[in-house]
């Protein structure tokens, strides 16, 4: 099937609502992800070298807000046959597609997908924890309790991999970088009303930390080696080993 062409945001609005992960998104959303997010090809690729080298023989993988399942899949394609991949998202629209991509892939890796909250999640005998692009979406004040329980599950030597939107306490720098931003996604093809509508309607629904928090919330849980991986524009990745 031809891939759809995310138009969400091209016609104008009379109020543009909240940003939701609905039908209407999850349809486009691989071409959204790629064309909004600068680095998420490459983050999808270190996924897979990570996972390569910390995924561990009969343990869990997790891949926390999967979407469409594209970290899922570079997991499932790295790590042993006996590990297990379990692919959880909140959204029906994106849990139900993801379902039907993974059954297309025939990798020797088992894999379920959950619709279900990740607050909600049990993470037991885990050895790679991805978070890709969605701790973001999550209450602020929820996130070091997360990370506490996915560092609790983790045996050790197992990692998670946070890759997320930051932010700049500076407000030089996070003007520049919110404008470089734009200016990327103009570049691929994006018009100056989608760009605008589209930040009205995630505003308050992404909320970025800076890459202090995120560096200081991993230590808190208990990773004792913390380090940035991918730097592009405002994204950040980040390595937590246990
Ligand atoms: C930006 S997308 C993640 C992209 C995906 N990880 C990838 O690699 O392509 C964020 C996803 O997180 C999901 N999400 C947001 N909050 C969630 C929650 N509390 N529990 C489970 N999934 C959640 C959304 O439905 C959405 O599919």
């Amino acid at each position: 099937m031809p891939e759809k062409k995310d138009n969400v945001y091209a016609s104008p609005m009379t109020t543009v609502g909240a940003f939701r992960f609905d039908e209407n998104v999850a349809d486009v959303f691989k071409d959204m992800i790629e064309r909004s997010v600068p680095g998420y090809g490459l983050v999808l690729q270190l996924i897979g070298l990570l996972a390569e080298r910390y995924a561990q023989e009969n343990t869990n993988v997790y891949d926390l807000g999967c979407s469409l399942g594209a970290s899922t899949l570079q997991l499932r394609r790295h790590i042993p046959a006996s590990c297990h991949a379990i692919a959880i998202d909140n959204s029906s629209a994106m849990a139900e597609r993801c379902r039907s991509n993974m059954s297309r892939d025939h990798s020797a890796a088992t894999c379920e997908i959950l619709e279900q909250d990740i607050r909600e999640t049990e993470f037991t005998n885990a050895s790679v924890i991805v978070l890709n692009f969605t701790l973001q979406f999550i209450d602020d004040n929820e996130r070091q309790a997360l990370l506490n329980r996915m560092y609790e599950g983790l045996n050790d030597g197992g990692i998670i991999l946070l890759a997320e939107k930051v932010r700049f306490e500076d407000e030089d720098k996070q003007t520049l970088m919110t404008d470089l931003h734009h200016d990327f996604k103009k570049l691929q093809g994006y018009s100056d009303l989608e760009i605008a509508q589209k930040r009205a309607a995630i505003e308050n629904v992404l909320v970025p930390n800076t890459e202090d928090v995120h560096v200081a919330r991993l230590k808190a849980a208990g990773f004792t080696t913390v380090m940035r991986c991918m730097h592009c524009l405002n994204f950040s990745a980040f390595l937590g080993i246990k």
